[in-house]
């Protein structure tokens, strides 16, 4: 049996992996508050562990609670699955650097599709030629989320700036063009988040030369996927030695796919 603590159970996401957990024989899942950690979700935590025990505590909750919840799991040497996005550069150091003590997951996509997304677009842009292909990306999400873009999209943006020996903070274009803006300038990456209503998440990177172009698109329509990740994840992690991972290091995609 794999003992689970879920943080943010009560959201969307939380709400939805606590649900797949259920039809999962031999997991037990265990609901813990992270948005009052202080009056209940540590006796949970506590609770659980001197009860049946706790294996793996799986987060989507937010960047806060997420790094009380760090300090925690590594005070108590329990393993960690991190799904919550939205973090700082700063908070995402501190979270590896509180984790590193424990065996710690971090995507913020847990889709095995996503994540081999990821490697594609990688691949694409080392391959395709440097100065004419330009890179623009496009996400969309439901109305309630809060960060734009999302963390998916920056780790899009992050992967092409790295394959093209790009710096993200110089490349990065934060915001749809609008007025007279001139000639697109070469060494740009440029991210349009769109909100609104029930939209699924959906995230398309575009490459776009002279006469062609190719499109990488990864649509979710459930949050099905992403429980699966995470479960696989929660599995995986228990049995690593301590250090930070990410979905890729579990997949074991090859860096290099063609
Ligand atoms: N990695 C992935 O594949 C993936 C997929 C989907 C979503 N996400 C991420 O998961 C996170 C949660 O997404 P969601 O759509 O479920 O959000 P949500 O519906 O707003 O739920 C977040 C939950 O976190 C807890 N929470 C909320 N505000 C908090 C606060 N200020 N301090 C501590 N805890 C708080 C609450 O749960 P409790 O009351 O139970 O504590 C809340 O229900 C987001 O960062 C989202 O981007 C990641």
């Amino acid at each position: 049996m794999l003992h689970i603590a879920v943080a943010g159970a009560s959201g969307r996401m939380g709400g939805a992996f606590m649900e797949y957990l259920e039809g999962i024989e031999d997991v037990k899942a265990l609901a813990v508050s992270a948005h009052s950690l202080v009056d209940e979700g540590y006796a949970q935590l506590e609770t659980a562990l001197k009860g049946d025990g706790l294996d793996v505590v799986v987060d989507f909750s937010s960047p806060g609670a997420t790094l009380e919840l760090a300090m925690w799991a590594a005070e108590n040497a329990k393993p960690m699955v991190v799904g919550t996005t939205g973090f700082t550069v700063e908070q995402l150091d501190k979270l590896a650097d509180t984790l590193h003590p424990v065996a710690a997951l971090l995507s913020p996509n847990m889709s095995t599709m996503m994540n081999l997304a990821w490697r594609m677009m990688s691949n694409a842009a080392k391959v395709l030629p440097h100065d004419t292909i330009d890179i623009e990306i496009i996400e969309k999400h439901h109305r309630d989320k809060r960060n734009a873009p999302s963390s998916t999209a920056l780790k899009m943006a992050q992967i092409v700036a790295e394959k093209r020996g790009w710096s993200l903070a110089d490349s990065l274009r934060r915001n749809s063009r609008w007025g007279l803006l001139g000639e697109r300038s070469q060494k740009e990456i440029a991210i349009s988040s769109v909100r609104g209503g029930t939209l699924n998440s959906e995230h398309t990177i575009i490459f776009a030369g002279s006469g062609e172009s190719l499109e990488v698109t990864h649509r979710s329509q459930t949050l099905e996927p992403f429980s699966k990740g995470a479960l696989r994840a929660s599995r995986w992690i228990v049995k690593q030695p301590s250090g930070v991972y990410d979905l890729l290091d579990m997949l074991g995609l090859p860096e290099v796919l063609f």
